[in-house]
């Protein structure tokens, strides 16, 4: 999987790629990633990548003709090699939200390029023209889209065979889809528990201990439930409605 960012901060992102689990899969080339400075396309002397907005009011707004530049040059170098067409994603608070269903809709495209936007946002031509999806990760206002494209990166990078020691360490995750009442729902993850067995006196619960895996499952299962109703009921609204519906 391949990650282009196009971004005017291309520092940021030093320390989160070369550690962890994200720096060892870019060592071992299970992900690709990629940083490109915006302001290598700006205009003029200073090259200048931002303008006043038409119609007033504050801030300033990134030029699509910078923006195009960029991509053309990220696309036009990267061509000789990919034989894929890239996905472009936009980091914008008013774009769909994204989760983990989304994540894996975007872990199947192989190659994305995500754009950093700053200061007011992007020119609106130039996410008509050559934006394929807007992305938002949460309802509040980021200073710019870098932290929003490492939460991107990251979760959908998780998602590539290998990123991970164990695959099925995704598959039982939260928000992973698991079969309930003949519909698919998302749970939260059930609780975990580690050495030592007795930690202030609160101990392990006994099932896990049992050794029988039924058991374990069926309590898992059991707990997931209870704490996604608790927490979370609207990831349950589905399953609700087709059991009132029986
Ligand atoms: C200060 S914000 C611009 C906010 C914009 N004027 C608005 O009200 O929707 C600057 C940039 O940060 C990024 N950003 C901020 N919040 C974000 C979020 N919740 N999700 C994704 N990107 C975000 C986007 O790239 C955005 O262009």
């Amino acid at each position: 999987m391949r990650f282009d960012i196009l971004t005017l901060f291309p520092d940021f992102f030093k320390g989160p790629l070369s550690s962890s689990l994200l720096g060892k899969a870019i060592e071992k080339k299970i992900v690709e990633i990629y940083l490109h400075d915006i302001r290598e396309c700006g205009v003029g002397k200073h090259k200048q990548v931002d303008d006043r907005p038409f119609g007033g009011g504050p801030g300033m707004v990134l030029k699509p003709d910078v923006l195009k530049q960029s991509l053309e040059k990220v696309t036009r170098s990267a061509k000789k090699k990919e034989a894929k067409k890239p996905h472009v994603v936009l980091l914008d608070p008013a774009g769909q939200p994204f989760n983990q269903q989304k994540a894996k809709d975007l872990a199947k495209k192989q190659w994305l390029i995500l754009i950093c936007g700053h200061y007011e946002g992007v020119d609106e031509r130039f996410k008509e023209l050559f934006v394929d999806s807007e992305v938002s990760i949460g309802d509040y206002i980021l200073s710019g889209g870098e932290t929003a494209a490492l939460v991107v990166t990251e979760t959908i990078s998780r998602l590539v065979p290998g990123f991970l020691g164990k695959q099925e360490s995704v598959i039982s995750e939260s928000f992973s889809k698991v079969k309930l009442g003949g519909k698919e729902v998302a749970l939260l993850d059930y609780p975990a528990f580690t050495r030592p067995e007795n930690f202030l006196n609160r101990r392990v619960p006994k099932v896990l201990l049992s050794g029988n895996h039924q058991q374990i499952e069926k309590w898992r299962l059991e707990k997931a439930i209870e704490k996604t109703r608790k927490r979370r009921p609207d990831l349950l609204r589905e399953q609700i409605t087709v059991s009132r519906k029986r």
